[in-house]
């Protein structure tokens, strides 16, 4: 049992790039944090300053409160599994769930039985005797897990363990390995690029951008209470819609103008954003996840509705996504373009129409081409400064 604990610390690479900048975080006993941001965020610097692959530049690291920075990789009862867990080809399942104990010079009898209890864990027990290249690809990475569940460590460190795995054998492991680790209970840092593998295996999510923490809060904290603009556009399946506005605040209502139309904000979302109060005449990002549009719109307040024309359906049966322009120009921040490089998207130059999507139920009748009308759950909307990105809370 252990946690960890991470305590300003930096990693500057010998080119003077610093990756990890002034991370400070814990991780209790027991507990599943993942670290997620885009590549190159830093994320595996981190995770490699844990387990003493990599050397610490600034700050202190501490497992059980005592001090790891000088602590040798082999002393610090901690297992890893990688994105590639090369399996040694000519050992079996056996051998290569055990080759970390025979190394460590541990006797045979206390090897096997480590073995059958991890194989039994993991579902091997039939494959002990099969040799790797005989097994299916989430088979190997059950038996990557098995050599790490057998060396009995303080801590688990995962490096993108499931991503040479396809779509639906991901989505399985993933259920798999939590709850393993909740059954286990082993201090488990776990680092993924994907934010819905993060959400759903996470008891705590760490979010990482340009080697800085944003926000380390619970899968539904995150969603619910963005930090800032990064962490609203990185959180979220398909991602929040973001949208240049200009409040307005007259009689204690306020409004968001968007373009040619205007949406009155629901008291919920001024409670949330109490800044939004007096921001008459400010310039906002206005951020709208997928879901809270409706339809058909009569069931919304006239003030929180708005007239579109559609671009385009995808129905996946039980979700049809409704793509739609508005006349702003897209939010152009520092924050959008890593989101949409993250998300492989090429913002245009000079585009003068912001794409919106909007998650209505399977059973909506809604063609291409069709006017209609959207109500907005204006109450669970988001409310950032448009130059910081700051939250108006
Ligand atoms: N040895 C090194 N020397 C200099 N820079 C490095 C070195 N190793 C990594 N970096 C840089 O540090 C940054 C963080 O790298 P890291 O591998 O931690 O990112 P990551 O978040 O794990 O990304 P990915 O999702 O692509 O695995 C990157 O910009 C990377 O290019
Ligand atoms: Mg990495």
């Amino acid at each position: 049992m252990a946690d960890v604990e991470f305590d300003h610390v930096s990693k500057i690479y010998d080119n003077g790039f610093m990756a990890v900048n002034e991370l400070s975080l814990r991780i209790d006993d027991g507990e599943f944090l993942v670290l997620v941001g885009p590549s190159g965020c830093g994320k595996s610097t981190a995770l490699r300053m844990v387990a003493g692959l990599e050397d610490i530049s600034e700050g202190e690291l501490r497992i059980d409160n005592e001090r790891m920075n000088e602590v040798q990789p082999r002393e610090r009862d901690i297992a890893m599994v990688f994105q590639s867990y090369a399996l040694y080809p000519h050992l079996t399942v056996a051998e290569n769930i055990g080759f970390g104990l025979t190394l460590r010079k541990m006797p045979k009898q206390e090897i096997n039985a480590r073995v059958r209890k991890a194989a039994a864990t993991l579902g091997l027990v039939d494959l002990l005797e099969r040799r790797p290249k005989m097994l299916s690809g989430g088979q190997r990475q059950r038996v990557a897990m098995g050599r790490a569940i057998v060396r009995e460590p303080k801590v688990f460190l995962m490096d993108e363990p499931l991503s040479n795995l396809d779509a639906k054998l991901r989505v399985q492991m993933r259920a798999e390995i939590a709850k393993l680790q909740h059954d286990m209970g082993i201090t488990t840092v776990y680092v993924t690029h994907d934010q819905v593998e993060a959400m759903t295996m996470a008891d705590r999510v760490a979010v990482m951008r340009r080697g800085v923490l944003q926000q380390v809060d619970t899968p539904y904290e995150l969603y619910d209470r963005p930090a800032n603009l990064f962490v609203a556009g990185f959180i979220g399946s398909p991602a929040m819609n973001l949208l240049a506005g200009r409040v307005s605040v007259a009689s204690g209502q306020v409004s968001v103008r968007i373009g040619d139309q205007t949406l009155d904000i629901a008291p919920a979302a001024v409670a949330a954003y109490p800044e939004l109060a007096d921001a008459n005449g400010r310039d906002v990002t206005m951020g709208i996840r997928p879901e809270f549009f409706t339809f058909p719109a009569e069931q919304a307040d006239p003030g929180q509705r708005l007239e579109i024309m559609i671009d385009l359906v995808e129905s996946t049966g039980s979700e049809t996504h409704v793509h739609f322009a508005l006349p702003v120009a897209p939010v152009d921040t520092d924050d959008t373009r890593d989101l949409a490089e993250h998300a492989g998207d090429t913002v245009p130059e000079k585009a003068t129409s912001t794409v919106v999507v909007a998650k209505l139920d399977g059973l909506a009748r809604v063609r291409l081409a069709d006017r209609i009308s959207l109500g907005v759950n204006t109450g669970r909307c988001h409310f950032f400064d448009a130059a910081t990105g700051a939250p108006l809370r």
